[in-house]
């Protein structure tokens, strides 16, 4: 298992090429499976989670070449409709084979994903919606067997506008005969690029970026070629560690993707500037503390809470941060503590009573965006810290190290 070795409060100063959306990418790789050719991908970033969705796109018969980010998923030669459970439990995203399985085959066999790090995270919506387009859904000895040759178009309106349920239900009502509407929809920009890359191989979805997607089921879609948006929390994380540490310039960005935290960043007092697809990010002489409760999108992404409460370590002040999206995602906080913070914690609630001075210490991480924000608390503190665990990072951030140590961070990546 490797590790991270920094030794903190370098400067960062230079550019960082942001890569594609991890988020955005997992759908679309499934997506994929909806058309009877090839479909190529660019900007594909080079992740654990997009080698594993390969393996999954290989598992179910397609034929795939992933080259210099550019990702060929040839989808005619798809004939196993089982998504097995030694992948679905190292990532969740593999549900979304469900959707597009069933609507073009009738038929899918996907493993029922356990809880994870933060708590249950429960695919009920997901279900719901297939169901009410007409297939039957049960569970037998931890799959989910979904079945229905003839989807029917339905209106369908989640509780909470689910990202995955999302995705996965479009995937699945796009060859669905009729008009599907569905209501309380996410609107994450990673859900508006699925949807604008079903558009090019011939689905009619309407309201992208809107509560209300409408689908006008169509009888077969064609592959396409497309290009993965920006990483908005990947560039988040550069921005926050910008605002204690750094001038730095972030090319490949969507700043309208990135709104909510650019706002929060003024706030502290870091100065922002935009141009076209750079954002350039100087420090805060003095952090200022700024609350957050993180919402769907367009509010604060529950993906750079963990990051958030790294950066109000260093502010002046006392800060308040909620987590309304995922109540028990806080695995950080404790090991945060480790390196000096001040920071406890209430059900959702995190209070942080900032200015304590961060000194290096061994910490361990336990999920994605947990470790991204040790690795922030460790480039902050004063000294040498390790980090364990960060197979969990490489899930979703290329090399994070190469690009923090062009900057002129001081991390490594060493074998335990
Ligand atoms: N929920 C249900 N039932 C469902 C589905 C969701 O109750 O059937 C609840 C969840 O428990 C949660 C809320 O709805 O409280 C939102 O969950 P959502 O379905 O939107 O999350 P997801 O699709 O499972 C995606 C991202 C996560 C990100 C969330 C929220 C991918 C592959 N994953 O998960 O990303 O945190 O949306 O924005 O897109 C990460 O990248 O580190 C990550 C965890």
């Amino acid at each position: 298992m490797d590790k991270f070795v920094i030794y903190g409060q370098k400067p960062l100063i230079g550019e960082v090429d942001i890569s594609g959306a991890k988020n955005a990418v997992l759908p679309m790789m499934t997506a994929a499976l909806l058309a009877n050719g090839i479909t190529i991908i660019y900007k594909v970033p080079d992740l654990r989670d997009t080698r594993t969705m390969i393996r999954l796109l290989e598992i179910v018969g397609a034929g795939v070449e992933f080259n210099d980010g550019t990702l060929k998923i040839d989808a005619s030669t798809v004939t196993n409709l089982v998504a097995p459970y030694d992948l679905v439990k190292t990532m969740r995203a593999s549900f979304y084979v469900m959707g597009p399985l069933l609507g073009r085959f009738g038929n899918v066999k996907v493993s029922m994903p356990g809880g994870c790090a933060w708590g249950p995270r429960p695919v009920d919506f997901h279900l719901m919606g297939m169901e009410k387009l007409g297939a039957d859904v049960r569970l037998d000895q931890g799959y989910i067997n979904a079945s229905g040759t003839s989807l029917k178009g339905a209106k369908i309106k989640f509780k909470y506008p689910s990202v995955g349920a999302t995705g996965n239900v479009v995937m699945a009502a796009v060859l669905a005969k009729g008009t599907s509407v569905i209501e309380n929809a996410a609107r994450e920009p990673d859900i508006v690029q699925l949807c604008e890359m079903l558009n090019l191989m011939g689905a009619k979805i309407s309201g992208l970026g809107t509560m209300t997607l409408s689908i006008e089921g169509v009888k077969e879609l064609k592959p396409t070629e497309i290009t993965v948006i920006p990483d908005r929390i990947e560039a988040g994380t550069f921005l926050i560690a910008g605002a204690v540490l750094g001038d730095i310039t972030l090319n490949n960005v969507k700043a309208d993707h990135l709104q909510s935290l650019l706002d929060k960043l003024e706030e502290c007092g870091a100065s922002i500037n935009v141009e076209e697809d750079k954002i350039h990010i100087l420090k805060s002489n003095e952090v200022r503390p700024v609350n957050v409760t993180t919402n769907v999108f367009p509010g604060f992404p529950t993906d750079l809470q963990a990051q958030w409460i790294a950066l109000m370590c260093n502010a002046s002040g006392k800060s308040i941060i909620t987590d309304t999206v995922y109540h028990d995602r806080f695995s950080h906080v404790p090991e945060l503590n480790r390196l000096g913070a001040d920071i406890t914690l209430h059900e959702n609630v995190a209070t942080i009573n900032g200015g304590k001075t961060l000194k290096g210490a061994h910490v361990m991480s336990t999920d994605i965006r947990a470790s991204a924000s040790l690795i922030l608390g460790g480039l902050m503190a004063e000294g040498k810290t390790e980090v364990s665990r960060i197979y969990h990072i490489d899930r979703g951030y290329e090399r994070i190290e190469n690009k923090f140590s062009a900057l002129g961070a001081e991390i490594h990546r060493e074998s335990e």
